[in-house]
């Protein structure tokens, strides 16, 4: 055992972000001894993505909660919520006080598609949808106008899944979800009955996985069709689908030819699910808001699982009152950590931060933040086993000098007033939470702005 890590000088660590990377490089940190893990958050509610992404009406996976309630009980573990890295404290701050940093703040931006009308009123991020139904205070002043017949989702990903599913569900499906109240008064008045998902590749291409596609053939009062003669493949993609790793693709390709046969029975669904494919957005129309989509036509290019969609001369123009752009996040850089403007991610080698291609000593990264958007809530373990694996072979030669950790931040921190939540603040909240759900049967009403959340913990506190 090196210096550092010892009863008299613990290894201490500050983990940016309490999404499930962020817990899982505390649990395979805290399973050592004598190291001490403080986890920042911007928010004063933990479990970043999995409270503030993942469905409602998915509750089981956020059972996952339960996991990390348990990191967050274990000895030498403090959660330091409503504190911003980049702003209340700067990540040099940390690395001044901590023996390593570990970056874990995911990828809270989104891609852009780069067309005209992007922006227009109506055309909305799924980030901006998913964090207003699942009361993330910063997508609360967001308005959706759901008085239009169509709606279109862009992208043919779990996310545009997701934002398919809360638009083609019955609101009393929702009813006894977590989904925040304002939501489900605004999605019990929506007219939407029909719901375009445009993919720019094929069938076999859709990043939907199996689950989640059939899913959406299953919602009450509602029918999910595709056009039959999209199921006509091309050699390459018949190929891909012949792969022995292709079975997600291949039971999606399945799923797309039963909705394409129900186009052939009548139907009484008040709510259709279009699955459209090879048809790139290439701007978006309207005068005060979004009236339109003109969708160029594409073909496929390429080999076996490298082909990309090329726009040919044709187009199509689909009339929408609301659209969803589902084109997967984007990471948003840290002052004084060298990021990648393109990927939207930090350069490392293995969870290292690199500068100019060096490691940057005691300063890791993990998750969505290292590796890019993508991959479910279980990949980012084992990103931050490796992440947690780099910094114990480098722990030997890390600056075994004790730090003070968070008390050496104390002044900083009361300087800018910043109120930081505890993990007791966030069992207040928690619970207060729970109480709020239960009259309507929900398991929990969320608060949804951050003084709300600090109130119901500042309350309790004078209890
Ligand atoms: C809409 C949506 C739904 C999803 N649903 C599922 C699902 O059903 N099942 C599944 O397996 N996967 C799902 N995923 C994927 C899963 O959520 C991600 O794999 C996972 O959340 C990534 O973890 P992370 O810790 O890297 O990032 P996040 O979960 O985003 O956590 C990052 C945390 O960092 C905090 N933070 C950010 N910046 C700062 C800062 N400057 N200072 C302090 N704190 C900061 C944030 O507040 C947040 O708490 C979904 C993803 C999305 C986008
Ligand atoms: N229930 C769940 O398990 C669940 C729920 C939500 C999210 N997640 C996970 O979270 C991760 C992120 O999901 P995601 O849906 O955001 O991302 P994703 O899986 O990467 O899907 C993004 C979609 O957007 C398309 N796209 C990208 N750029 C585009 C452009 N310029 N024009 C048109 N289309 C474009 C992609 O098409 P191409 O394929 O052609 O690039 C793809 O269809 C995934 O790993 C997902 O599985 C899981």
């Amino acid at each position: 055992m090196s210096a550092l890590a010892t009863e008299l000088n613990p290894f201490r660590v500050a983990i940016i972000g309490s999404g499930p990377s962020g817990f899982y490089a505390a649990e395979a940190l805290l399973r050592r001894p004598h190291v001490l893990v403080d986890m920042f958050d911007r928010l004063p509610t933990p479990f970043g993505l999995v409270r503030g992404g993942v469905a409602p009406d998915h509750p089981k996976i956020k059972q996952v909660c339960l996991v990390y309630d348990k990191i967050a009980r274990t000895t030498g573990f403090t959660f330091l919520g409503n504190v911003t890295i980049g702003d209340d404290l700067m990540v040099e701050q940390l690395r001044a006080v901590y023996h390593a940093v570990v970056i874990a703040c995911g990828a809270s931006s989104d891609r852009r598609l780069g067309i005209a009308g992007e922006d227009l009123p109506g055309s909305h991020t799924a980030t901006e949808f998913v964090g207003w139904y699942n009361g993330h205070p910063d997508y609360q002043d967001r308005k959706f106008d759901f008085s239009h017949d169509t709606a279109v989702v862009i992208g043919q990903g779990n996310v545009a899944a997701d934002v398919a599913r809360i638009l083609a569900n019955p609101v009393d499906c929702l009813r006894k979800t977590d989904i925040c109240e304002a939501a489900i008064e605004a999605l019990a008045r929506s007219c939407v009955r029909n719901i375009h998902i445009i993919g720019r590749r094929g069938p076999a291409q859709a990043k939907f996985t199996s689950v989640e596609l059939r899913e959406l053939g299953k919602i009450r009062d509602c029918i999910a069709l595709c056009d039959a003669a999209d199921l006509h493949l091309n050699p390459t993609s018949i190929e891909e689908l012949a792969d022995p790793h292709a079975d997600e693709s291949r039971k999606n390709v399945e799923a797309f030819r039963s909705f394409a046969a129900n186009a052939n029975a009548p139907t009484s669904a008040a709510r259709h699910l279009h699955f459209r494919f090879l048809e790139t957005p290439i701007r978006i129309n309207g005068g005060s808001r979004v009236t339109s989509v003109k969708l160029a036509k594409n073909a496929l290019a390429g080999s076996r699982f490298e082909q990309v969609a090329v726009p040919g001369p044709l187009s199509v123009e689909l009339p929408c009152g609301l659209l969803f752009r589902s084109v997967g996040s984007k990471g948003v850089s840290l002052p004084g950590v060298v990021f990648d403007e393109c990927s939207g991610t930090i350069p490392n080698a293995k969870g290292r931060c690199l500068d100019a291609g060096k490691p940057m000593p005691g300063l890791y990264v993990t998750g969505w933040i290292k590796r890019g958007p993508t991959g479910l809530i279980g990949t980012n373990r084992a990103d931050s086993v490796e992440t947690v694996g780099s910094m114990i072979e480098d722990m030997a030669s890390l600056d075994p000098a004790p730090r003070p950790g968070v008390a050496g931040l104390r002044a900083a921190l009361s300087a800018n007033a910043a109120r930081v939540v505890s993990y007791g603040d966030w069992q207040v909240i928690d619970s207060c939470e729970r109480r709020r759900g239960q009259p309507k049967g929900k398991p929990r009403e969320k608060f949804t702005h951050v003084v709300d959340m600090i109130a119901a913990a500042n309350q309790s506190a004078h209890d």
